[in-house]
């Protein structure tokens, strides 16, 4: 599309979105000038930005495998973005052939490329709806259709409730989510994270990038380990927890990651509902 900038129908392609910069970071085409302008000025003061949308998608393969490996065979993907290497129904397809994704995005151009994606695919579907009303979500017919809320489910929270304001109260919409899961489901989240102190120079390039975000995108909020912590509250935190993305399990034959900045400011969590 770089060369076309032709949008589907019910797509700006004036305004930037989250959907199509994040894209553009994980080397996709289904991105605009605009999109690409706000990733480059993000770009300047996180150079290694690339990187860390990788290793998130890694942490999610790594984790949507683990839970086929504990009997997970249904997804709730919430904030799923453009189709990608190893897209989530992929992965589980690979490990239960049964399984059955619901991919959820309030992005039309998801839903556009993610019809296209899935096609052919009886066990995966996408639907376009906003995390801020947990319940259209839970009551939505093809999300009813696809999944059986009687049996565990395994929710996917990657890089989402960092686009949702502290005024949005993603602990809330995350509790609501965790609420209509029976026992024996899973979450997983990975987030934007301010590590402080703790590192001072990634914590001042995080913050400089909010601002980028908050200023072109509307949206984008580094929160620290106790906030993105309290979205899985009430539910036992597997090894090893909270850490950086990269560092989530990972495979033994993966080369340790470089620790620059995004390294940091990037983490993700596994839960398991009681
Ligand atoms: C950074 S992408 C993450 C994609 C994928 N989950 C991953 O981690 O690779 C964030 C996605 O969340 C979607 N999104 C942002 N706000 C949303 C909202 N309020 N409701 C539903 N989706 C939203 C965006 O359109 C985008 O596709």
């Amino acid at each position: 599309m770089a060369n076309e900038e032709v949008a589907p129908s019910g797509v700006d392609m004036s305004v930037p979105s989250i959907a199509r910069v994040y894209d553009f970071m994980l080397g996709g085409k289904d991105n605009f000038a605009v999109d690409r302008a706000v990733a480059e000025h993000a770009l300047r003061i996180t150079p290694d930005g690339p990187q860390a949308g990788q290793a998130n998608r890694a942490f999610l393969r790594r984790a949507v495998r683990f839970l086929t490996e504990q009997g997970i065979g249904q997804f709730l993907d919430l904030g799923s973005g453009l189709p990608t290497q190893g897209n989530v129904h992929q992965v589980a397809l690979r490990h239960d052939p049964q399984a059955r994704v619901v991919y959820v995005d309030n992005d039309p151009i998801v839903l556009a490329h993610g019809r296209a994606l899935l096609a052919d695919a009886g066990t995966a579907t996408v639907v376009q709806a906003d995390i801020r009303s947990p319940e259209a979500i839970l009551e939505h017919p093809e999300v009813r259709r696809f999944l059986d809320f009687d049996r565990p489910v395994g929710l996917l929270l990657f890089a989402i409730l960092h686009h949702l304001t502290d005024d949005e109260n993603p602990k809330a919409v995350a509790a609501r989510l965790i609420d209509a899961l029976p026992s024996g489901s899973y979450v997983a989240v990975s987030h934007f994270r301010d590590p402080g102190d703790r590192h001072p120079d990634a914590s001042r390039k995080a913050r400089e990038v909010e601002r980028i975000f908050n200023e072109s995108l509307g949206t984008g909020r580094w929160r620290t380990d106790e906030e993105i912590l309290s979205f899985v509250e009430g539910l036992e935190v597997l090894e090893p927890g909270l850490v950086p993305v990269a560092a989530w399990r990972p495979d033994p034959d993966e080369a340790a990651p470089e620790q620059s900045d995004t390294y940091h400011t990037f983490v993700g969590v596994v839960a398991r509902k009681p």
